[in-house]
């Protein structure tokens, strides 16, 4: 079961301790607040069970492509920094994990850090406009696919930048 709680702090370190134990929240919950969507997939059987390609078809995801991204890549930390920063995108981010292990943390209505849990065979899918940031697990290590609707936007707003007045690309 994908774990999602309220992540209250802001180094976004998990509080798990008596005083402070993280409040868990459904995936429904997590909808509700967010308008965030998570599927689980089998990955033996993914790209025959029609379960994605109903997805795809259904929301009209026409193109995808593989993302590997470990410490030994030479673009980790600069990758790494880059998806921790608090961005947002005028698209949906949709994102297959397929292997290795991280931490989806978006903003409620309240703007309070929701984090979500992801590893292999979770589809996530975050609405264009929703400010979030993603922070690589202990193995520091995903390989994930991702889709668009027609061809890919890469544009992020950096949410301290945007307050400053300016955006940025990343
Ligand atoms: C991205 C994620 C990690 O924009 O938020 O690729
Ligand atoms: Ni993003």
């Amino acid at each position: 079961m994908v774990k999602v709680w309220y992540n209250d702090t802001e180094s976004g370190q998990c509080l798990n301790n008596d005083k402070n134990s993280p409040k868990f929240i459904s995936v429904e919950e997590l909808y509700k607040k967010t308008g965030v969507e998570y599927f689980k997939l089998n990955l033996d059987t993914y790209k025959t069970d029609g379960i994605l390609d109903r997805i795809k078809k259904e929301r009209g995801y026409s193109y995808e492509d593989e993302m590997v991204c470990s410490k030994e890549c030479l673009d980790y930390e600069e990758k790494s920094m880059i998806f921790a920063t608090e961005h947002l995108h005028s698209d949906e981010e949709i994102r297959l994990f397929l292997d290795g292990h991280g931490y989806f943390d978006v903003r409620d209505c309240c703007d309070q850090w929701i984090r979500i849990e992801v590893s292999a065979g979770d589809l996530i899918i975050l609405p264009g406009g929703i400010y979030h940031r993603f922070t690589f697990g202990s193995n520091h290590y995903i390989k994930q696919r991702r889709f668009f609707i027609n061809s890919p936007v890469w544009r992020a707003y950096n949410r301290s930048a945007y307050e400053m007045g300016r955006t940025t690309v990343s």
